[in-house]
């Protein structure tokens, strides 16, 4: 896979244009976003490893394709990973769940850590980070890290929304990570945020302030 991949796909850039306009509601907001992941989803395990199965349909046998390997891992970055993580599970229902509760430091910028959780084998599985804004890409970084001490060889990092800054700072602390992203904007401004962005993605997912 390219060390990163901007999803390109004209429903992909419709619905991010809604998610990034300020009068979207909470629930409009979230409902975009569960979609937007489905596409996400597609684009990200484009590559998965397949194996043939011997099956018989009604009418003959045959060999058909299915996915090789162990159950692939979601992690979700709290909270605004959740609203990617929904959707990709009703790709892959059968797919395992880490959760990595980490929040910025508004003063900072630094990952503050407050929750981990991840199945125990991480080391065979394909570990697909899920996080919507790639700002300064701390949080990214620190999320990757964490699972790598924790065993997790094969990762990539999926997000909606990604600041040319943090593409590159997380690109070159984990350059065997595959990013894959909605867009790229502009830069980010001086409290952090993504310009033009869509705001704080948390915040707008769950109506709060
Ligand atoms: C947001 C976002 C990322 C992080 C990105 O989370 O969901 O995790 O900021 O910023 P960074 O690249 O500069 O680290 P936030 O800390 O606001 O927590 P929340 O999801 O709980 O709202
Ligand atoms: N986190 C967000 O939710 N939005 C940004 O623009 C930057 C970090």
């Amino acid at each position: 896979m390219k060390s990163v991949t901007v999803v390109n796909h004209p429903l992909v850039q419709h619905k991010l244009t809604f998610m990034r306009k300020k009068d979207t509601s909470t629930a409009g907001f979230r409902r975009l976003l569960r979609e937007i992941s489905l596409l996400l989803c597609y684009e990200v395990t484009r590559e998965l490893p397949m194996t043939n199965e011997t099956i018989e349909t009604p009418l003959a046998e045959m060999q058909s394709p299915v996915l090789e390997g162990k159950k692939l891992v979601f992690a979700s970055v709290l909270r605004a990973g959740n609203g990617l993580l929904e959707g990709m599970l009703d790709l892959v229902p059968s797919a395992r769940v880490a959760h990595i509760g980490l929040y910025r430091d508004h003063e900072t910028l630094e990952p503050v850590e407050y929750y981990f959780k991840a199945p125990e084998d991480l080391s065979d599985r394909l570990v697909i980070v899920v996080d919507p804004m790639l700002a300064t890409a701390n949080s990214a970084i620190a999320a990757v890290q964490k699972l790598k001490e924790r065993g997790a060889r094969n990762l990539r990092f999926v997000c909606l929304l990604a600041a040319p800054e943090g593409i590159e700072k997380f690109t070159t602390a984990h350059p065997d990570v595959p990013v894959v992203t909605a867009a790229i904007d502009e830069r980010l401004n001086d409290k952090g945020y993504i310009v033009p962005g869509l705001g704080d993605a948390g915040d707008r997912m769950y109506g709060t302030k």
